[in-house]
């Protein structure tokens, strides 16, 4: 079966978060504490301690995900239970709470979970509507494998272009230009540009459009030569695209991991405050 983030070993995370929510949700609801529910009862304190264990365990990801050596798992797993427990964080840190908001720290800490929690749903968003980019996040190939075909095409073209016998020296020049210029123009543009995905304006787009004329006013040998870059066009295209959702991914992440950093700083706060003032 076709495994995606949230549906990772037959939804083995979201089963475990589901039994961890009810358990918490019935202790929530039978617990009979001696003042209104709030942080600083029994369950109060258990709750936040699970909360606090498990966005440390989030944050690590980050570090699982930069150790490319690392035997601690598979990356497929502890991006599932990543999503499904920061997910469950909602119902933990809630209930935690004991829906008791006001103008402080406490609350800031909260708002900032919150907020890393919707933005990570845009980010599962992303990745399963756009299958590229997760494995690209897992093994790191997409990218390179495209680039591969480029190449594979770019070779293919000056071997045509080396069978042709009967072109006029003229146009064998003119065509080789064409081919270079196309061949080593960048893959991958500056930042400023990667948001761009239309491919008119490269080299590429004018190699195909001068070797389809060349073709139509009847040099018919170029058949071949003018397809190669229409498929070079097409590939180029396709990864333009990927790298647009690629940038998009990176802003994304510049939220959601400095608001977790932040969430740390103000959770570290809250705690403190909460003792301090014991
Ligand atoms: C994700 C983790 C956590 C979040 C988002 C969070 C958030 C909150 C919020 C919003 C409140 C209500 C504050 C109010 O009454 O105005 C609260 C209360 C409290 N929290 Fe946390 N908390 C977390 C973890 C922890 C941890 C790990 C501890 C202790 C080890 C803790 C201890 C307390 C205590 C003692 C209170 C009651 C404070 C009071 O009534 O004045 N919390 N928490
Ligand atoms: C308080 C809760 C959360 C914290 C502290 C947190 C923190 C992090 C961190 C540190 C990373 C690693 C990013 C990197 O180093 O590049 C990450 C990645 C990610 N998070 Fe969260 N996260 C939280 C909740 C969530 C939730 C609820 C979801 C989804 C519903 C989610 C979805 C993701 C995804 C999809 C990635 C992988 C992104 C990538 O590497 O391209 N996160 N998160």
């Amino acid at each position: 079966m076709h495994q995606n983030i949230l549906s990772q070993s037959k939804y083995l995370y979201f089963k475990i978060v589901c039994v961890l929510c009810v358990v918490v949700i019935a202790l929530y609801i039978f617990e009979e504490p001696r003042v209104a529910p709030n942080g600083g009862t029994f369950l109060g304190y258990t709750l936040g301690v699970i909360a606090l264990l498990i966005v440390i365990f989030l944050i690590i990801f980050g570090i699982r995900k930069r150790s490319y050596k690392s035997n601690l798992g598979d990356l497929k797993h502890w991006l599932s239970a990543h999503v499904w427990f920061g997910l469950a964080l909602v119902i933990i840190a809630t209930l935690h709470t004991g829906f008791q908001f006001g103008f402080n720290i406490h609350t800031v800490a909260y708002v900032l979970m919150m907020l890393v929690v919707v933005s990570g749903i845009w980010g599962v968003y992303m990745y399963l509507n756009y299958p590229p980019l997760l494995s690209d996040l897992l093994n790191s190939k997409t990218i390179v494998q495209q680039g591969e075909v480029l190449i594979a095409i770019d070779q293919s073209a000056y071997q045509i272009l080396g069978t042709l016998r009967d072109l006029d020296e003229a146009t064998r020049v003119r065509i080789e230009d064409l081919l270079n210029a196309a061949a080593n123009e960048p893959i991958i543009l500056q930042w400023s540009d990667r948001l761009k995905t239309d491919v008119t304006k490269t080299k590429t787009y004018f190699a195909m459009q001068e070797l389809e004329s060349l073709f139509l006013t009847g040099e018919v040998s170029l058949r071949n030569l003018s397809l190669a870059m229409v498929k070079r066009v097409n590939h180029l295209q396709q990864i333009r695209d990927f790298i647009q959702l690629k940038t998009l991914m990176s802003f994304w992440l510049l939220f959601h991991v400095p608001i977790s950093i932040g969430l740390l700083a103000a959770l570290t706060a809250h705690i403190f405050s909460v003792f301090y003032y014991w």
